[in-house]
């Protein structure tokens, strides 16, 4: 699938640019469970994926640089003397936040030209931010000879996004994108960075995606308000963030912080306990506890946590009763987007007819359906420097 992508992108700079580009893969990420966990310093257990990003990019002679979005066709000529960030929701914000962040190390920057186009679909929970970031510092790593290590290089991409895109994001993303394994998830521990991979098989089962093809426009802000919410919290406990409390700690301020708050915060303890307790569960082969899992982290995230959508919780309803699924739950940011579904291989057909009908029945609009492999991390399609 990435071939015509590679090609596309390929193709496109070449008709721009009048030149070759280096060309970088950067892939989107699902998450198996560990939601909202990263920015607590807490675990997730993500896996970068075979949908993403492909950028070509080269260094420019002319004293301006150009970002062409191949598939929104447009294209912006920029300056560094004169950055800053475009309007919010602008796609040019992934590239500027990257080369601004870059400029703020201190580090010499050439013009360039990047043109990028994906396959991750947009607003589903997968990521694309992510990988664009990724690509953009990746790419300008390589061709400008930077000396990033890949640990800097997503801490960048991080900032871009909270400086550029204004999302106060954790690491789960950049890092899921940036390292990634194939055929492995990552259990990445968001305080020390270092992650064990954890090979994936499944046997008889696999992890379906079901996108919801709705995207909330309050989630930025939402997400933010939850990122701030935890950090008045830890505050309140003395502690640097929700990763090192209990809930017995949390009991002991419970008059001094708002019922929702209060549910919050437990929701983030009691799911930093289940992306651990999903490792074991996988070293076990012990898919029927995993799946259970996967279902009490929905259930917090909607009833807790409060970032589901009635979408969302409409396609998680609607396995619980089928014995092949042996979970689910919304995937992501939240407000919309994928779930991710634990089910019996041979239930995959009836099920995505099935529920693609209900789906449209209740909703008049249409799901859709992926099966992603676990793949490797941002790496160079070709070196032409
Ligand atoms: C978004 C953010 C991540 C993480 C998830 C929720 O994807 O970018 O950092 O917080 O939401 O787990």
């Amino acid at each position: 699938m990435n071939k015509a992508l590679i090609q596309k992108v390929e193709k496109s700079f070449i008709e721009k640019f009048n030149t070759n580009p280096m060309l970088v893969f950067s892939p989107g990420r699902i998450n198996l469970i560990g939601e909202h966990t990263d920015y607590n310093d807490g675990f997730v257990f993500p896996a970068a994926i075979d949908l993403g990003i492909v950028a070509g990019i080269q260094k420019s002679d002319t004293n301006t640089s150009t970002a062409f979005a191949i598939d929104k066709k447009e294209a912006i000529e920029f300056s560094f003397d004169t950055l800053k960030p475009s309007s919010e929701g602008n796609w040019e914000n992934y590239v500027f936040g990257v080369v601004a962040e870059i400029l703020n190390r201190g580090k010499v920057l050439g013009n360039f030209n990047i043109a990028f186009s994906g396959n991750i679909p947009g607003g589903s929970g997968m990521s694309s931010s992510a990988a664009l970031e990724n690509s953009v510092v990746y790419g300008l790593n390589e061709l400008f000879n930077l000396g990033f290590t890949k640990e800097e290089m997503i801490f960048i991409s991080q900032k871009a996004e909270h400086n550029y895109v204004g999302v106060k994001c954790g690491i789960m993303d950049q890092y899921a994108s940036m390292f990634g394994i194939e055929n492995n998830a990552l259990l990445l521990d968001c305080r020390t960075i270092k992650a064990t991979p954890y090979k994936i098989d499944f046997k008889g089962y696999e992890l379906l995606l079901i996108n919801t093809n709705v995207k909330h426009k309050l989630s930025d802000s939402a997400y933010n308000d939850r990122r701030s919410a935890c950090e008045n919290i830890s505050e309140l406990l003395k502690i640097k963030a929700l990763r090192d409390a209990t809930e017995d700690d949390l009991a002991n301020i419970k008059d001094s912080v708002s019922e929702e708050n209060y549910q919050k915060a437990l929701y983030v303890i009691q799911e930093n306990k289940r992306a651990e307790k999903a490792s074991e569960a996988i070293t076990n082969d012990d898919l029927k506890s995993l799946g259970a899992l996967i279902y009490a982290s929905h259930d917090g995230l909607q009833n807790q946590y409060k970032v589901s959508c009635k979408e969302l919780d409409f396609l998680v309803d609607q396995t619980k009763d089928n014995p092949n699924i042996l979970g689910a739950r919304m995937m992501g940011g939240g407000f919309g987007g994928c779930t991710i579904n634990l089910i019996k291989k041979e239930e995959i057909a009836d099920f995505s007819s099935s529920i693609s009908e209900a789906y449209k029945n209740q909703f008049n609009m249409d799901c859709s359906i992926y099966s992603v492999q676990l793949s490797d991390g941002t790496h160079l399609i070709n070196d032409n420097k």
